[in-house]
C-alpha cells in the first residue's frame, strides 16, 4: 500500500456558515473560522474542508457560484481567506477546497452571456434546448423538486438544472468549459491549497441524446440514469487530473451520490489517474423509504449497513484504492440521530460510531459538531427551514394538494432536512450557542446547554475527549491507518467488528449497534497475545481480550494485540 499523506489525514469538514461569526451579522464567516483554528489543533485533526467560500447568491449556500475567483462578501475577502490558509499551515493543517464544477449559479457572467442569445460563443456552455410542444424537452426532475428544465424567456428555450433553477448545468462536452474549470482549479492550487473535494462530480457527463426516464430514480427524481457515471466521465476525470493534479502532492476527493460500485472502483484505481476517494452513497440511502425525504426512514438491519461498508472496503482494495468514510455531512441527517440514539443512550452511541469512522479503514471525515454528539434539530414550522430543497419540495406538494400543514410532514423535515446538519456550531451555552453575538441565520438546537464545546472540553468523559482519545490513537498507530482490514460476525444484528492487521500489530473494534445488551463469544481470529484495551465508551475492568464479552448498550471497545 503506498504511503500517501491524505491516507493518514483525519478531515473536519467546516460549514462556513454556521461554524463561527465573528462580526455579528448572524452568518459565520472566515476570520470566525480564524477565530477557531486553536479548537482544531486541539481536536488533533490534519485536514480541513471547508464547504464553498466564493461570491455566490445564495440560492443553495454557496453551491450556486456566481464567481469561482472571489470571496463570498459575507465569509470575508480574499485576504481573510489567505490568513485562514496561513493560520492552518502553521499548525500544520491543510486545506481542500470545495470546487462545483456541475454547475454555476445563473447569475455566474457564463450564464449570463449564453442566455442572451442563441450565438454567443457561451451558449454552448450550457444545456440549451427547445421546448417539446408546451413541454420541457425531456421528464427530468431535479433533485430538488419539479422539472429540471427552466424555460428562458429572452431566446425561447429551456435551459437544464439538476439542482435549482439558479443552478444550471454546465456541458462539459464543450472542451472549452472544461478548460475553464481547470485553469479556476489551479489559480487556486497556485495559491497553496492542498486539494478539491469535487461537488457531484460523478453527474458532469450527461448522456447526450438526454433521454426521456420511464423510471423514478433513488431520489424519487427522473433522469439520473442518464447522467450518474455519465458517458464521458472517466476521459474527464483522467483529463482533469493531468491538468491539474498530476505534478503536484494534492488530493482529488469525489463527491459521487449514487456511484455505481462498478464505476466507484475505478474512479479511485490508482492506476487510472482519476480521483484518490470518493464520497459513495450505499449507506446514505439504504434507508430511504419509497417516498424518499417525505416518508419516515424504513427499517434498516444492521448486517445492511456492514454489508455496504465491507463491500466497498473490499473492492477497493483489489486494485490499492482508497475509501473517504464519512456518517454524516452537510447534507445528511446528525449521524447520531440516524445511525445511533439521540435520547437514553446519545453520548454512547456517538462515541461508538465515532470509533467505528476512526478505526476502520480509509480516511475518515467528521462533520462539524459531530464531535460534540450534535444532533437532529425539532422543526416546527416551515419558516424555520432555509434550505432550498426542503422548502422548494414542501412547497411543491403544497401546490400540488399532497399536503396541506407543516404538521403533516413534520416528523420526516424532522429526520431528513439536510438543516437538521447546518444549525450553528454549539461552541458554550451562551445565547446562540456562542456561534454570533447577533441574530443566527437559522436557529440555535435548543440542547446547546447540554451539547456544546466548552462543557465537554471539562468533561473527560465527553463526546469531544473521546474524539480526540481516537484521533491520537489513530496517529499513534499506524495499523489504523495501513492495516489490511477484515470484518468478522458478518451475520450479527447487533455487532459490528473487525480486524486490523499489519506486520507489527493488530486492532479489533467492536460495536453493540443496539440499545441491549448482548454476550458475545470473541472469534479466536480477533485475539492474539499480549492484547489491552486502548479505548472504550464505558468504564471497563477488561483490560485484555477475554472470550466471552458482556456488551452494554451502544458500547464499544477498541484493543490492540500481536
Ligand atoms: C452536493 C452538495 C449539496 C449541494 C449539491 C448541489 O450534493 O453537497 O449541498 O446542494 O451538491 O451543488
Amino acid at each position: 500500500m503506498k504511503k500517501e499523506w491524505w491516507k493518514e489525514a483525519v478531515v473536519y469538514q467546516i460549514y462556513p456558515r454556521s461554524f463561527n461569526d465573528s462580526d455579528g451579522d448572524g452568518i459565520g464567516d472566515l476570520p470566525g473560522i480564524r477565530e477557531k483554528v486553536d479548537y482544531l489543533d486541539y481536536l488533533g485533526i490534519d485536514l480541513v474542508w471547508l464547504n464553498p467560500v466564493y461570491d455566490s447568491p445564495n440560492d443553495d449556500n454557496g453551491y450556486d457560484v456566481r464567481n469561482y475567483r472571489k470571496i463570498m462578501d459575507e465569509f470575508g475577502e480574499m485576504r481573510d481567506w489567505e490568513q485562514l490558509l496561513d493560520e492552518l499551515h502553521r499548525r500544520n493543517i491543510r486545506l481542500v477546497m470545495d470546487f462545483v464544477p456541475n454547475h454555476t449559479s445563473d447569475e455566474h457572467r457564463w450564464f449570463r452571456q449564453s442566455r442572451e442569445s442563441k450565438e454567443t460563443p457561451y451558449r454552448d456552455y450550457y444545456f440549451w434546448r427547445k421546448g417539446n410542444g408546451e413541454e420541457p424537452p425531456n421528464n427530468w426532475e431535479s433533485i430538488f423538486g419539479g422539472s429540471a428544465w427552466e424555460f428562458d424567456d429572452p431566446t425561447s428555450e429551456y435551459y437544464l438544472h439538476l439542482f435549482s433553477r439558479k443552478q444550471p448545468d454546465l456541458n462539459w462536452d464543450n472542451p472549452e468549459v472544461r478548460q475553464e474549470l481547470y485553469e479556476i482549479m489551479n489559480w487556486w492550487m497556485e495559491k497553496g491549497i492542498d486539494g478539491f473535494r469535487l461537488d457531484v462530480v460523478n453527474f458532469i457527463s450527461k448522456d447526450p441524446d438526454l433521454p426521456d426516464d420511464p423510471e423514478k430514480g433513488p431520489y424519487g427524481s427522473r433522469g439520473s440514469k442518464y447522467y450518474v457515471d455519465g458517458p464521458n466521465v472517466h476521459r474527464y476525470f483522467q483529463e482533469m487530473n493531468r491538468e491539474v493534479f498530476a505534478d503536484r502532492d494534492a488530493v482529488a476527493i469525489g463527491e459521487t451520490p449514487l456511484v455505481s460500485t462498478e464505476d466507484g472502483v475505478k474512479y479511485v484505481d490508482p492506476s487510472r489517474n482519476e480521483l484518490d476517494m470518493i464520497f459513495q452513497f450505499d449507506h446514505v440511502t439504504f434507508d430511504l423509504n419509497e417516498g424518499g425525504f417525505w416518508a419516515q426512514p424504513r427499517d434498516w438491519k444492521l448486517t445492511e449497513l456492514k454489508e455496504i461498508l465491507n463491500r466497498w472496503r473490499k473492492l477497493t482494495s483489489k486494485t490499492g484504492g482508497w475509501n473517504a468514510t464519512y456518517l454524516s455531512n452537510h447534507d445528511q441527517p446528525r449521524m447520531v440521530t440516524r445511525f445511533g440514539n439521540d435520547g437514553e443512550f446519545r453520548r454512547e452511541s456517538a462515541k461508538a460510531l465515532a470509533m467505528l469512522l476512526l478505526t476502520i479503514s480509509g480516511t475518515p471525515f467528521i462533520y462539524q459538531g459531530e464531535e460534540l454528539g450534535m444532533t437532529n434539530y425539532p422543526f416546527s414550522d416551515i419558516s424555520e427551514l432555509r434550505d432550498v430543497q426542503t422548502i422548494q419540495q414542501f412547497n411543491e406538494m403544497k401546490q400540488k394538494g399532497k399536503v396541506e400543514s407543516f404538521d403533516e410532514v413534520k416528523e420526516e423535515v424532522r429526520f431528513w432536512s439536510r438543516d437538521n446538519a447546518r444549525t450553528p456550531m454549539q461552541w458554550s451555552s451562551e445565547e446562540n450557542a456562542g456561534f454570533t453575538d447577533g441574530d443566527s441565520w437559522i436557529n440555535v438546537n435548543p440542547n446547546k446547554d447540554q451539547i456544546n464545546v466548552e462543557r465537554e472540553k471539562e468533561d473527560e468523559n465527553s463526546v469531544l475527549q473521546f474524539y480526540r482519545k481516537l484521533i491520537s490513537l489513530r496517529n499513534e498507530h499506524e495499523v489504523l491507518v495501513y492495516g489490511s482490514y477484515k470484518p468478522f460476525l458478518k451475520s450479527d444484528e447487533e455487532i459490528f467488528a473487525f480486524r486490523r492487521k499489519s506486520s507489527k500489530e493488530a486492532t479489533t473494534t467492536m460495536l453493540n449497534f443496539s440499545a441491549e445488551k448482548k454476550d458475545l463469544t470473541i472469534p479466536d481470529e480477533l485475539t492474539g497475545t499480549e492484547s489491552e484495551l486502548l479505548l472504550s465508551n464505558y468504564p471497563t475492568r477488561d483490560s485484555e481480550l477475554s472470550d466471552v464479552i458482556s456488551f452494554r448498550p451502544y458500547e464499544a471497545r477498541l484493543y490492540k494485540w500481536q
